[in-house]
C-alpha cells in the first residue's frame, strides 16, 4: 500500500501541479480532496501548458485513474469546460475521471454572495478572493439547510429546492445592500441550466469513498494533490486571510475520505521565495524593485485570476511551522532557478516582535502583520541553471542556500525545481 500526500507549504502556487503530474507516473490514483474552482495548477508538457481548477494533475497520464472527492466545492459549468478544453486537446477524461456525488455544488447564489461581500469589505480586511463563489459554498456546507451536493441535482425534488433557497439567498443579498446581484438569480433558468449540467455529467459521477476505499484496500497507490497552500489553512492559516478549507495536511483524510492509515509520506512543495495572491499579513513581502524583478522573472502572476502575486523572501519561520502542521517527510523546492536573477539572498529565520526574538509562527493576523523579518543573508549564484539535471552540478552557492533552507525547517530536500517543464527537476537520493 501507498497513499503519497502533496502538499502546498506556503500560500499556494508553489508549483504543485508540476510535481504531481511527474510523481503520477509512479501512480494509480491522484485524488483532489479540497478546494474547488479557486485552484489553478499548471502542467508543462514540452510546448504544451495545461491550466487545471478542479481536475487532478493527474489527468496528462492516461493510465491513472483520477478522483474528486466529497471535500471538493465543484462549479459544473467550470467543471465542464475544463473536461472539454482536455478533450480538445485529445487528453483522454471520459475513461479516467471520477467525481464524488457527495461533492458540495458553487451554486450562482455562491458567487454572487462572494462577489458582494468582497465589494463590501473593501481596505484592509479584504481578503480579496478569487471571486469563484468557494466560502460562500463551504459556508452553506457547514450551515447544511441551504446546500446542494452533486447527487442532489439527480432528484426529483431539486427544483422545489432551487426555488426555496433562491427566495433565502435574495433576502441574504439585498442584505448585503447588492441589488443588482439579488436580481440576477432567477430560480427556473437555474433549475433549468444545472439539471442541463447534471445530464452531461452523469458518467463521471459516483461514489468516491467506496471507489477509494477499495483502491486503498487492494494496495493500489494513491496520490493526494492538495490545492492551495497550509498557510491558507482554515483552521490553521492566517485567518482570516485563507481559503475555506482544510489546505494543510491535516485535511487529506477528511476531504478525500481516505483514513490516515493508508498514507505513508508527505511531500511538502515550497518556493525558494515566497508569494501570496490577495489580502493578508507576509511578513517577507518585497515592496521594492527586487520583488518586482522577481515577480517578472518567476511570471508570478495568479493561474485562475491573473492578478500580480505579492512577492517576498522565503520565510522558514512560516515553513518549518506548516511543515510540522502537515506532517512533511521531505521537501520540494521550487522555483530555484528565479532566484538566479538577485546577488544576495534573504532567508527569513525569525520574527521580531516588539524587540523579542520569536521562532514560532503567531495564530494572530494582527500579531503577524506587525513582525519585523531577521534575516540571514547569504550569496546569490547569479548564472543560468535551468539547464542543470543533477543536484551536484548546482552553484555550490545554490546548494548551500538549499542546506540552509532544509536545516531551518527541519526536513531534508528531496526534489529540486529549476524550471517549469518535467525535465528541468532533481530527485535526491536521501
Ligand atoms: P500550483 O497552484 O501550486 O500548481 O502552482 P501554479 O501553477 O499556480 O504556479 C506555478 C507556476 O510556476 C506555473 O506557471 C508553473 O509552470 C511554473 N513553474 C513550476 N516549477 C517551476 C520552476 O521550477 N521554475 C519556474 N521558473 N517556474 C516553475
Ligand atoms: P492553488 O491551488 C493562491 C487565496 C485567494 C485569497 C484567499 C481566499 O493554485 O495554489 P478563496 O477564493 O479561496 O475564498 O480566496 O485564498 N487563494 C489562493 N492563492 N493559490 C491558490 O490555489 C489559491 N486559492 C485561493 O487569493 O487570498
Ligand atoms: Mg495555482
Amino acid at each position: 500500500m501507498s497513499g503519497l500526500c502533496i502538499i502546498g507549504l506556503q500560500w499556494g502556487d508553489e508549483a504543485k501541479g508540476k510535481l504531481v503530474d511527474l510523481l503520477t507516473a509512479k501512480q494509480e490514483v491522484v485524488v483532489r480532496y479540497q478546494g474547488g474552482a479557486n485552484a489553478g495548477h499548471t502542467v508543462v508538457v514540452g510546448d504544451q501548458t495545461y491550466k487545471l481548477h478542479h481536475i487532478p494533475s493527474g489527468i496528462l497520464n492516461a493510465e491513472v485513474l483520477n478522483v474528486i472527492t466529497g471535500g471538493v466545492v465543484l462549479n459544473p459549468p467550470t467543471m465542464l469546460d475544463e473536461i472539454q478544453s482536455l478533450a480538445d486537446r485529445n487528453i483522454q477524461v471520459k475513461r479516467n475521471l471520477k467525481i464524488s456525488d457527495r461533492a458540495h455544488v458553487v451554486m450562482p447564489w455562491h458567487l454572487a454572495e462572494d462577489r458582494a461581500l468582497d465589494r463590501a469589505t473593501q481596505g484592509d480586511n479584504n481578503i480579496g478572493t478569487t471571486l469563484r463563489g468557494i466560502g460562500p459554498c463551504y459556508r452553506d456546507k457547514v450551515g447544511r439547510s441551504y446546500a446542494i451536493r452533486l447527487g442532489d441535482l439527480y432528484r426529483p425534488e431539486f427544483p422545489e429546492r432551487v426555488r426555496e433557497i433562491v427566495a433565502v439567498k435574495q433576502r441574504v443579498l439585498a442584505g448585503i445592500g447588492d441589488e443588482s446581484e439579488m436580481a440576477s438569480l432567477n430560480a427556473d433558468e437555474i433549475i433549468r441550466q444545472y439539471q442541463g449540467y447534471a445530464e452531461q455529467l452523469k458518467d463521471f459521477v459516483c461514489d468516491t469513498n467506496t471507489l477509494l476505499l477499495d483502491a486503498a484496500e487492494a494496495g493500489k497507490k494513491l496520490l493526494f494533490e492538495g490545492a492551495q497552500g497550509a498557510l491558507l489553512d482554515i483552521d490553521h492559516g492566517t485567518f482570516p486571510f485563507v481559503t475555506s478549507s482544510n489546505s494543510s495536511g491535516l485535511g487529506v483524510c477528511a476531504g478525500s475520505g481516505v483514513p490516515p492509515r493508508w498514507i505513508d509520506k508527505v511531500i511538502g512543495v515550497a518556493k525558494c521565495y515566497s508569494t501570496r495572491v490577495g489580502g493578508g499579513p507576509f511578513p517577507t513581502e518585497l515592496h521594492d524593485e527586487v520583488g518586482q524583478n522577481i515577480r517578472d522573472v518567476g511570471k508570478e502572476y495568479g493561474t485562475t485570476t491573473g492578478r500580480p502575486r505579492r512577492c517576498g523572501w522565503f520565510d522558514a519561520v512560516a515553513v518549518r511551522y506548516t511543515s510540522r502542521l502537515s506532517g512533511i517527510d521531505t521537501l520540494a523546492m521550487m522555483m530555484l532557478d528565479v532566484l538566479s536573477c538577485v546577488d544576495e539572498i534573504n532567508i527569513c529565520t525569525a520574527y521580531d516582535i516588539g524587540g523579542t526574538v520569536v521562532k514560532e509562527f503567531p495564530s494572530h493576523a494582527e500579531d503577524l502583520k506587525v513582525v519585523k523579518p531577521i534575516y540571514e543573508t547569504l550569496p546569490g549564484w547569479k548564472v543560468d541553471i535551468t539547464e542543470v539535471r543533477n543536484y551536484e552540478d548546482l552553484p555550490q552557492q545554490a546548494r548551500d542556500y538549499l542546506d540552509r533552507v532544509s536545516e531551518l525547517v527541519g526536513r531534508p530536500v528531496e526534489i529540486v525545481s529549476v524550471g517549469p517543464d518535467r525535465a528541468q527537476t532533481m530527485f535526491r537520493e536521501l
